[in-house]
């Protein structure tokens, strides 16, 4: 699949705004990610007011490009929705990289911030954010038309990774 190659973390973004039909597809590409038992444990929080991006870009030392970007996801796992908690962040990951590819895939621009499980991270989330007690910030994904950057192949592949048993 293409998209998985010229995937990028895109940073920098134009003021373009994003159209409601592409945040739709983003949150059902997340929401079609395998869980442990199919326990989809996902909350997902949509930003646009840029007072609480602005919050979101306070996060920690590396999320400062959330403050200029069009949309904010948030992604969070429902403490009540898991039946295997140990398996969450696993779950999480995966809608995470759905989100990544679905928006490579309509041209946008993304990367994922890195939250859970630092708890400095998630408790000022929570704070922010007002959420349940239940509820536990993953990641976030600020999004939006690239600019300055592209999505672009990379190749990575490393033979030396790779054992064959024949
Ligand atoms: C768990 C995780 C946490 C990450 N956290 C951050 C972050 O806080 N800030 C950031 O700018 N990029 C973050 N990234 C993006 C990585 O820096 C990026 O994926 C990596 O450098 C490879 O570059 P690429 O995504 O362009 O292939 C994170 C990625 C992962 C998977």
């Amino acid at each position: 699949m293409k998209e998985i190659f010229i995937r990028r973390s895109i940073r920098n973004y134009s003021e373009k705004r994003i159209e409601n039909e592409k945040i739709d597809k983003l949150l059902r590409a997340a929401m079609q990610a395998p869980s442990a038992a199919n326990q989809r444990p996902w909350e997902f929080i949509v930003v646009k007011d840029k007072n609480m991006l602005n919050k979101l870009s306070k996060t920690h030392a590396y999320s400062k490009m959330i403050n200029n970007c069009a949309v904010c996801l948030v992604l969070s796992g429902n403490l009540k929705r898991m039946v295997f908690p140990e398996f969450w962040q696993q779950d999480m990951s995966a809608a995470a990289q759905n989100v990544l590819l679905e928006a490579t895939h309509l041209g946008l621009g993304a990367v994922w911030i890195g939250v859970a499980p630092i708890e400095d991270r998630m408790e000022y989330l929570r704070e922010i954010l007002k959420l349940d007690v239940n509820i536990q910030p993953f990641c976030l994904i600020p999004l939006g038309y690239p600019e300055n950057s592209e999505n672009l192949f990379l190749d990575r592949y490393d033979s030396k990774r790779v054992r064959y048993i024949k």
